[in-house]
């Protein structure tokens, strides 16, 4: 199991607890306020995780506990209140290449073709062109979209889309994706396709991913762990391992397994016992 905040008012992380390791990312003791007129919002309190190299880790819970604040703050968008956090042992403090954030929204800039959205990166640093476009080739093929290279995003679908924002962001070649919902916006069955994708992009470029969702077939089907979290304040719960056979068969035998409909109904069972009973 790996260490992260269970008790709802742990003390604060003594020094040597904020010594970071060399995992890919670290997060020590991280919490996080916002003060406004209304007063002062704990998002997250006292948040310790750490998450391998290549791992895929999904952060699932109820709305308000903070997912997107973590993520933001792993991106380097917002600085901890307390705590730190690291990667390969190095505190962020601003955001980096070597973080890239995709959000529910599709984030492609509209007057560029696919082909300039996805080598927009490369270009800002300097690639030289005959490098960015057999790159952006590479990530676009990818994700399957090479016969819509040279339209514009207002001619692609919701799924379209994302893809472009997918491959757009792989091609800055982030050794962490952090993802913010990122299918929530997707009818079920272009979702579906899109969980194949990202296991096929795992498998390929090898890169470390924090996934944002609400779904909980979503999370059991693609996490190596699944983080739980609890809210008032925010807070890590329980740390899940799937550990499912997932080459055993295709993803519609598995979902019909013993193991998965126990996880999925335990992982269900949770969640609705951290709903309030009326909305926030
Ligand atoms: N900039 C901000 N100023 C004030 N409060 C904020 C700010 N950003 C987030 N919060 C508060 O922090 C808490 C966590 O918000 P956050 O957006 O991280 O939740 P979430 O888990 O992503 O929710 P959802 O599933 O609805 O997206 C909420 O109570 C929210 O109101
Ligand atoms: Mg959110």
């Amino acid at each position: 199991m790996e260490e992260h905040a269970m008790s709802p008012s742990p003390p604060m992380p003594t020094p040597s607890s904020t010594e970071p390791t060399r995992e890919k990312l670290h997060i020590v003791g991280v919490s996080k306020w916002f003060t406004s007129r209304m007063g002062r919002t704990t998002a997250l309190q006292d948040i310790s995780l750490k998450i391998h190299d290549g791992e895929f880790v999904v952060l699932l819970g109820a709305s308000g506990c903070g997912k997107s604040t973590l993520l933001r703050m792993i991106a380097g968008l917002e600085v901890p209140s307390a705590g730190r956090i690291f990667a390969e042992g190095r505190e962020i403090t601003s955001p980096g290449r070597d973080r890239g954030l995709i959000f529910q929204t599709y984030t492609s800039f509209p007057w560029l073709t696919v082909r300039k959205n996805v080598e927009y990166g490369m270009r800002l640093r300097g690639m030289p062109r005959k490098e960015r476009t057999s790159q952006a080739r590479h990530f676009i093929e990818l994700v399957g979209l090479e016969r819509f290279m040279d339209a514009y995003p207002y001619q692609l679908s919701g799924g379209m889309k994302q893809r472009v924002a997918i491959a757009r962001t792989l091609a800055n070649r982030p050794e962490v994706l952090l993802m913010d919902e990122p299918f929530g916006a997707l009818d079920p069955e272009t979702r579906w396709q899109m969980h194949d994708l990202m296991s096929d992009v795992m498998a390929k470029s090898k890169t470390t991913v924090i996934m944002v969702t609400h779904d909980v077939e979503e999370a059991i089907l693609l996490a190596d762990r699944i983080v739980f979290m609890g809210r008032n304040p925010g807070r890590i719960r329980e740390v899940i391992e799937p550990a499912l056979e997932k080459n055993a068969g295709d993803k519609e035998s598995l979902r019909t397994t013993p193991a998965f409909i126990a996880l999925e109904r335990k992982i269900r069972c949770t969640m609705r016992a951290d709903s309030p009973t009326t909305l926030q």
